[in-house]
């Protein structure tokens, strides 16, 4: 029995960290207070596309949210798994010649995260492993470890447009390997797979036999000469699980609305990972009605010209900052093909800084620009940009990152 009043965590509350939480709250919330407060804090650290009201909302998102809690059906339970109009509405949407949906193909969750949460817990058990891709979004990573599950990592190549390394995917595979995810569009890369390449993944998983976890909340968000291409699409025999949201397809990642895509192939998700699904989306008893009833509205209304317009913004502003930050003696940006996420490469030896957390305390400190480094996704040496930002303040965050660089620059000073 205790002595005293302090109650113990569970494991799992204690295992839980989410590496993108822990560079904010941990590393740089003593930075945060250290800059000088009477300049504008240029923060390109997070994906929310709310942020600085360059990607407003579609109308018709608006209107179909009105609607719906005006009509004052969808204030009691519904089933777990989602409405069913709502998961007919996705599986349409979502639907490919090569890779068809129908509602039973469908559950909805809470947000990509819940989408990510239930997939990786219906096919590892704690001990065996999932591979990540490296750079990877943080989240996958505490998901994992928080269920026991170990994270392997294969390798994103980014020279080669972040395509995953092939030999060290298959060479991370082993006998505890439950499931492999893709990232794509990927966040923190801003990598767009070509169809070619997905083939080759998938044609690594099928040698092996396992099943692949596709984040695709990016889903279509492929910048001008990229194609999107979904995992499911290029593949006969491995079946995939596609995490996806309303997040960043439609900009409201706080409505918190997401989706599981199951492409079976063969049956193989037939016997347990199909009920599987079901049992584990009765956990939390399904995610909010009101925004699921609104959806089938506006997957109808909101027009392709809205997401093109996003996109071509989101373009602009990755030519824009990949122009001037190429300039910058000791960083190296990769052109992003689509997303919303920039990364640029750290020549740390040059500027003596010790880790990419070093780098960006100090350009926060000194220059009141907050880029997420590359420690968040698990990687080293790099920071990402975030391409919301309107255009005096992507020109001005460049600027200031330059200014910082130039001073930090070694190279220059022995010249
Ligand atoms: C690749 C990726 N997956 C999942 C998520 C989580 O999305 P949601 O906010 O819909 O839970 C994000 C959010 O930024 C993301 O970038």
């Amino acid at each position: 029995m205790a002595e005293s009043w302090s109650v113990p965590g569970s494991v799992e509350s204690i295992v839980c960290v989410n590496p993108v939480r822990n560079v904010v709250e941990d590393d740089c919330t003593e930075a945060l207070t250290l800059r000088d407060l009477s300049v504008e804090l240029i923060d390109t650290s997070t994906g929310d596309p709310t942020r600085f009201g360059t990607l407003p909302v579609h109308p018709a998102v608006t209107e179909a949210i009105l609607k719906v809690v005006q009509s004052g059906k969808y204030n009691g339970y519904y089933p777990s798994n989602g409405i069913l109009e709502t998961r007919e509405a996705v599986a349409q949407y979502f639907s490919r010649p090569q890779a068809p949906l129908t509602a039973q193909d469908v559950v909805m969750t809470s947000s990509c995260s819940g989408a990510m949460d239930i997939t990786a817990m219906v096919l590892c058990n704690p001990g065996q492993s999932i591979l990540l891709p490296m750079p990877c979004f943080g989240l996958w990573k505490a998901l994992a470890e928080a269920r026991g599950v170990i994270v392997k990592y294969y390798n994103l190549l980014p020279d080669k447009g972040w395509e995953a390394d092939l030999d060290s995917l298959e060479g991370a595979i082993d006998s505890t390997t439950a499931a492999i995810v893709v990232v794509n569009p990927s966040n923190p890369c801003g990598s767009v797979f070509s169809r070619a390449h997905l083939k080759a993944i998938v044609d690594v998983a099928q040698r092996h036999h396992l099943p692949i976890i596709a984040d695709e909340i990016y889903d279509g968000m492929a910048f001008s000469g990229h194609e999107f291409v979904c995992v499911a699409e290029v593949s006969d025999s491995v079946p995939v699980l596609s995490c996806g949201a309303v997040s960043k397809i439609f900009m409201i990642p706080g409505w918190r609305l997401g989706w599981i895509l199951i492409h079976d192939r063969n049956g193989a998700f037939q016997q347990q990972v199909r009920p599987g699904l079901g049992r584990l989306s009765r956990k939390i008893l399904g995610p909010c009605t009101l925004v699921q009833a609104a959806l089938p509205d506006i997957l109808t209304n909101v027009p392709d010209s809205y997401k093109q317009r996003n996109l071509e913004f989101l373009e602009r502003n990755a030519r824009k900052c990949f122009e001037k930050l190429s300039k910058v003696d000791g960083l190296t940006p990769f052109m992003p093909a689509g997303a919303m996420y920039m990364m640029v490469n750290i020549d740390l030896e040059r500027f003596r800084f010790g880790s990419d957390v070093d780098f960006i305390k100090a350009l926060l400190i000194e220059e009141s620009v907050f880029v997420m480094p590359g420690k968040a996704f698990c990687a080293q040496s790099c920071f990402r940009v975030v391409l919301i930002l309107p255009d005096d303040k992507i020109s001005e965050a460049c600027k200031r990152i330059a200014k910082f660089c130039s001073k930090h620059d070694t190279a220059a000073q022995s010249n």
